[in-house]
């Protein structure tokens, strides 16, 4: 990644409410990739080495400063609040105080623009060293500049002004180079310049593209062409969602140039931040969520969403499976439809089948819950089999208990047991059980009604019945017996 020598600041303007989203939440709190809007810009500019970064924020400024805060935790982020949105330029001066002292370069960013590469801020910081310009500004030409501030070049081809669609006359807004809103200028002209910036347009509000005009007779400006498709906003949901995929693409890319198979990127989803090893295979629509880790040679099949889960080397991950805060042992296969919920922990070459969930709980090594089961606090030992629709009780309506089942235990398919309880290793439950004490090691446990087989008793009970009718009454009339079906 490109890292600048000289001192770099960064301001990102993230104050605004974002009217066309039509939410209740900020529009830079909206998420691409599992991350909101404005981490991308202040990420971008950390990556360039820019200290501080200072977001400028004012539509729930709280709940923007939380979410930055937390997802880069160690970074050398201010936040300033700007109480009324009154302008861009207005945002900009919010920054001024936590800015205080700092001499050098600033990078001004919008929290809205979360598509633009490291490399591309680059351009625009080291544009302005090269032209020994006061301002370097980045602009792109656009077939629709519609809502864009449209870039007025003088005569020897250098950025003049630019003047906002709603100032322009018809011929400027038949301009199709547009600015992108992302300058680089130097801190001590920024402040110089920006208190004499007014509200004399179309919206009365502080312009910060009045900089441009101002800079342009201070040591001039230079205009650094960028691709639309990194430097368009995003102010809809329909430019949230095109927002999102580009960047998913964009992971699924890095993850194939390393060596990961994805079965379709159009049908990919992933957070910034997931891992994936070499050889993996990823099926289509699957989601990889949060801090997800894929090892290597690990299968990830088709409709899977795994948040914050650890899957080890050579893990098997069946259809239609979904996990949560899980961790998962080399050679485990899991699913079709099985579910881990927070707190399990799958050994190495377990089995987890269908319809089978499991929570808060450890399987050992090799042990098997294949079909239909319920596994809550339970600590299964190694090669443990646990038959289909077997459930540990593990709520008694006021606490949860623990469930201890030892090595190479068998648990018949349909037991119930009910926790606090420990099964010793290499003990067997009979099928169908219900059990609330221990079974120690090597014992067999049977917690079930004795079987009653009454022979005869179908052809005594129509007896009976017939007996009845004719003492009421003729019997209704009866078609014909349906034929016998073969068992298939
Ligand atoms: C601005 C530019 C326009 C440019 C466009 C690029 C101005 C006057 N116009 O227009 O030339 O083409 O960006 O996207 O600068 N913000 C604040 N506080 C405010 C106002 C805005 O923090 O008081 C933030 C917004 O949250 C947003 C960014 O600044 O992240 C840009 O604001 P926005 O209103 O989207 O700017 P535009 O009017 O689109
Ligand atoms: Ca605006």
């Amino acid at each position: 990644m490109p890292r600048t020598r000289t001192p770099l600041a960064a301001i990102v303007l993230a104050a605004g409410k974002g009217t066309r989203m039509k939410s209740n939440k900020a529009k830079v709190l909206h998420e691409v990739a599992g991350r909101p809007l404005a981490y991308y810009p202040v990420k971008r500019a950390l990556e360039l080495g820019a200290s501080p970064v200072v977001v400028v924020v004012g539509h729930q400024a709280e709940a923007v400063e939380a979410a930055l805060s937390a997802a880069l935790p160690e970074a050398p982020l201010r936040f300033a609040v700007q109480e009324q949105q009154l302008g861009t330029a207005h945002a900009v001066l919010a920054a001024k105080r936590a800015l205080r002292g700092y001499r050098g370069p600033v990078l001004i960013l919008s929290g809205d623009t979360p598509l633009l590469r490291a490399e591309t801020l680059e351009a625009v910081v080291s544009a302005r060293r090269r032209a020994r310009a006061a301002v370097s500004l980045a602009t792109m030409t656009l077939e629709a500049p519609r809502g864009y501030g449209r870039v007025v070049r003088d005569a020897r081809g250098r950025p003049s002004r630019i003047v906002e669609e709603k100032d322009a006359t018809d011929a400027e807004r038949a301009i199709r180079e547009v600015n992108a809103g992302l300058y680089c200028v130097d801190a001590e002209l920024l402040w110089k310049k920006l208190a004499k910036v007014g509200t004399a347009n179309a919206q009365r509000e502080f312009y910060l593209t009045d900089l441009v005009p101002m800079a342009a007779q201070a040591g001039g400006v230079a205009g650094v062409e960028v691709p639309a498709e990194e430097a368009s906003g995003v102010n809809d949901r329909i430019e949230l969602s095109r927002a999102n995929r580009v960047m998913v693409g964009r992971l699924a890319e890095a993850f194939m140039r390393a060596g990961v198979t994805i079965e379709d990127p159009a049908r990919f989803d992933c957070d910034e931040g997931v891992e994936i090893g070499a050889d993996a295979v990823i099926e289509p629509n699957v989601r990889l969520r949060g801090r997800t880790r894929v090892g290597a040679r690990t299968r990830v099949g088709a409709g899977a969403v795994i948040t914050d889960g650890v899957l080890a080397d050579g893990v098997t991950v069946n259809p239609y499976t979904v996990i949560s805060e899980a961790q998962v042992a080399e050679g485990a296969i899991l699913g079709p439809f099985s579910r881990l919920r927070p707190g399990a922990d799958i050994g190495p070459e377990a089995h987890v089948g269908n319809f089978v969930e499991v929570k808060k709980s450890r399987l050992g090594k090799g042990a098997k819950a294949n079909h239909l089961a319920y596994l809550g606090d339970a600590e299964i030992g190694a090669g443990a089999n646990i038959g289909a629709g077997t459930i540990t009780c593990n709520y008694d309506g006021e606490r949860k208990n623990p469930t201890r089942i030892g090595d190479g235990a068998f648990i018949g398919s349909d037991s119930i047991l009910v926790a606090p309880i420990e099964i010793g290793a290499g003990a067997y439950v009979a099928a169908g059980s219900t059990l609330t004490d221990p079974v120690p090691a090597g014992a067999l446990a049977l917690g079930r009604a004795r079987q009653v087989t009454k022979e005869g008793w179908v052809a005594q009970r129509q007896a009976e019945k017939q007996m009845k009718g004719t003492a009421t009454g003729p019997a209704p009339a009866r078609k014909g017996r349906p034929a016998a079906r073969r068992a298939s």
